[in-house]
């Protein structure tokens, strides 16, 4: 399914909006995203740049997944799970919707690329996955955030030890890359993903939903044949200055020296939509920590019966996680804890729960921590434990990885005492 089927699947439910009213791309995308966080829109009035269309929003909840794989919102971490162990291999196309245009004259004003925030480096690219290949790990798919620099370059925030990073490494004349923008939520999902290095997340797309790739036009890379808009060119081994920008925090991230991106060639559909991922919005949140809770999911299995995971999005859906056990024995719950940090190691706080109570629901889990919690008995602190860079209060020391204290609370029911005083009355 590429982006337009899944938007209409969505108009059909009743669940897009769409905004016929003229909005610009200059911080006016950005206001109207935030205010209806939540909400998936379409905007087909953009000021300045007639033909094109922008949609943002359309996995700002877990339905929207749920809906786009088939299945019901607690298998989705069964899904991913399953696509991660068993990846397949896209089929080929020869004519790609991705190409019905192409464009040698470069100029990256002529797109609705939006401004975000007043204190922003530039515009920004936020849901641009690039597709590279790498020498001894073959091809890698990678989110990067891109700013315009000029009219065909940007500078592209590359974190390091990342595949597009390590190739990047081995490339003195430039990594040769293609930027696809306007994915359906399968390729977008499987993008954000970190298998180990040598496993290509087209692959772990096409195991989720149908993922045809096209050669490139000019880039000796392979792109999404019914990605909306492509970009190709080389990462320079040339750095300029990317940021500031909002990070997923909600807080601002500062300016680094970073590679440039020169554009040569860009291809894009008849009537193409632009995709904008609000920073620290819920679809952007989604994006970054649903691929986290299988990794948990598979640790937590390994020492106790796991039956869900929830990153959360009011832990900025990185730096806190739920997770749901059928406990078994005394030490059930601190296992788990331990577990989930060794499943997402940027992990800060975990809770622990039992099948009684629902992880998605932020609520339910408080109620657990107030009336199944003795400080002095279930919760673990570890001190100076490597972290998160995208945690504020954590200690960042240049060239060294970032250190931050942890917390785990087993919210379970106390072993050995009768559950029925823990146990919620329901009314009849
Ligand atoms: C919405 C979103 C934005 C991201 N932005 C960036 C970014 O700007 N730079 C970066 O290096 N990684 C970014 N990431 C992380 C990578 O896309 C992701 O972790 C990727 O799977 C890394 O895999 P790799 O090690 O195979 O390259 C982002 C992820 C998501 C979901």
């Amino acid at each position: 399914m590429d982006l337009r089927t899944f938007l209409e699947e969505l108009e059909s439910a009743g669940e897009l909006q769409r905004v016929a009213d003229p909005v610009s791309p200059a911080f006016e995308v950005a206001r109207r995203i935030a205010a209806q966080d939540g909400q998936p829109l379409l905007f087909e009035s953009l000021p300045g740049f007639p033909g094109w269309r922008l949609a943002s929003g359309y996995l700002a909840r877990r339905e929207h997944f749920a809906r786009a794989l088939g299945c019901a919102v607690p298998e989705l971490v069964h899904r991913l799970a399953e696509a991660m162990d068993f990846p397949q291999t896209p089929p080929w196309v020869i004519d790609a919707p991705c190409q019905e245009v192409v464009e040698t004259d470069v100029d990256l004003y002529r797109l609705p690329i939006p401004r975000y925030h007043p204190l922003d480096g530039g515009p920004y690219i936020t849901a641009g996955v690039a597709v590279i290949r790498d020498p001894d790990y073959g091809r890698n798919l990678c989110f990067h955030r891109m700013m315009v620099r000029d009219a065909r370059h940007f500078t592209v925030r590359v974190v390091e030890g990342r595949g597009t990073d390590t190739a990047w490494r081995k490339a003195p004349e430039g990594l040769p890359i293609a930027v696809c923008i306007g994915l359906p939520p399968h390729v977008l999902l499987a993008a954000s993903m970190s298998p180990p290095k040598g496993v290509d997340e087209s692959g772990i797309a096409q195991a989720l939903g149908h993922t045809p790739l096209a050669r490139a036009v000019t880039a000796p890379l392979e792109v999404f044949a019914e990605a909306e808009l492509v970009l190709e060119g080389v990462l320079t081994q040339t750095l300029d200055i990317e940021g500031p920008f909002p990070d997923l925090t909600g807080t601002m991230d500062g300016q680094r020296e970073q590679p440039v991106f020169r554009v040569d060639v860009l291809t894009h559909r008849k009537a193409p939509i632009f995709h904008a991922l609000l920073p620290a919005g819920l679809e952007h949140k989604n994006l970054m920590g649903m691929p986290r809770e299988p990794t948990i999911f598979a640790e937590v299995s390994k020492v106790v019966k796991c039956t869900g995971v929830a990153i959360t999005p009011g832990g900025c859906s990185w730096l806190h996680a739920v997770v749901q056990i059928a406990k078994q024995g005394p030490e059930d719950g601190r296992l788990a804890i331990e577990a989930a940090f060794r499943g997402h190691s940027s992990l800060k706080h975990v809770v622990v729960v039992d099948i009684d109570v629902n992880p998605y629901d932020s609520a339910d889990v408080e109620w657990a921590i107030a009336t199944r919690v003795q400080a002095t008995r279930d919760i673990v602190i570890y001190p100076d434990q490597p972290s998160s860079s995208l945690d504020p209060s954590a200690r960042q020391i240049p060239g060294q990885k970032t250190r931050s204290d942890k917390i785990g609370v087993d919210a379970t029911i106390p072993w050995g005492e009768p559950p029925e005083g823990f146990l919620r009355v329901r009314y009849q």
